[in-house]
């Protein structure tokens, strides 16, 4: 009896402490956070994107996705400190530059929002999934 008390305190234990660790990385950084937002805007448009009624709302997240990568850009990965000094230029180059192609996407995804083209903005949703994948394997620091 007192056995699997004390073994469901440490499951228990064990569990809490896990949590903690993962809120512990999540949102970890200013950057983090900012895509964290960029992340939530994005699920929830891909729900609503085709929903008419929802054109401004979905405007309005797209405008906060606009804001989230403004400020993204200021900061730099994490990662960054890990870097040879003599790459660390082209490394944040290539961070912006992969940023200001996610800005693109992100205008194009407006576009298609405001012409009433939900499958324009699908194909947008491609491509951001894309750039995203391709960002993290070279800035964001792994799982
Ligand atoms: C739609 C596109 C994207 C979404 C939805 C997205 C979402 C996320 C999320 C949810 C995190 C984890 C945040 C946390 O909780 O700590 C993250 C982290 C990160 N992302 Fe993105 N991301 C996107 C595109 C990109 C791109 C294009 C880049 C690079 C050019 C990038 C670079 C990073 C980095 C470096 C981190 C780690 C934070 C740090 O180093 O401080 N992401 N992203």
């Amino acid at each position: 009896m007192i056995q699997s008390i004390k073994l469901k305190y440490l499951l228990t234990l064990t569990a809490a402490l896990a949590l903690g660790a993962n809120l512990a990385v999540a949102d970890d950084t200013p950057l983090g956070k900012e895509m964290s937002s960029m992340n939530k805007s994005l699920r929830a448009l891909k729900k609503q994107v085709a929903d008419p009624a929802k054109k401004d709302d979905s405007l309005a997240l797209v405008a906060k996705m606009k804001k989230n990568l403004e400020e993204s850009v200021k900061f730099d990965p994490a990662k960054t400190k890990d870097q040879p000094a003599a790459g660390k230029d082209a490394y944040l180059a290539n961070y912006k530059e992969q940023m200001q192609a996610l800005g693109k996407s992100i205008d194009e995804l407006e576009a298609a929002i405001k012409a009433d083209k939900p499958e324009d903005a699908k194909k947008v949703f491609e491509k951001l999934s894309e750039q995203k994948e391709k960002g993290h394997k070279d800035f964001a620091p792994d799982e």
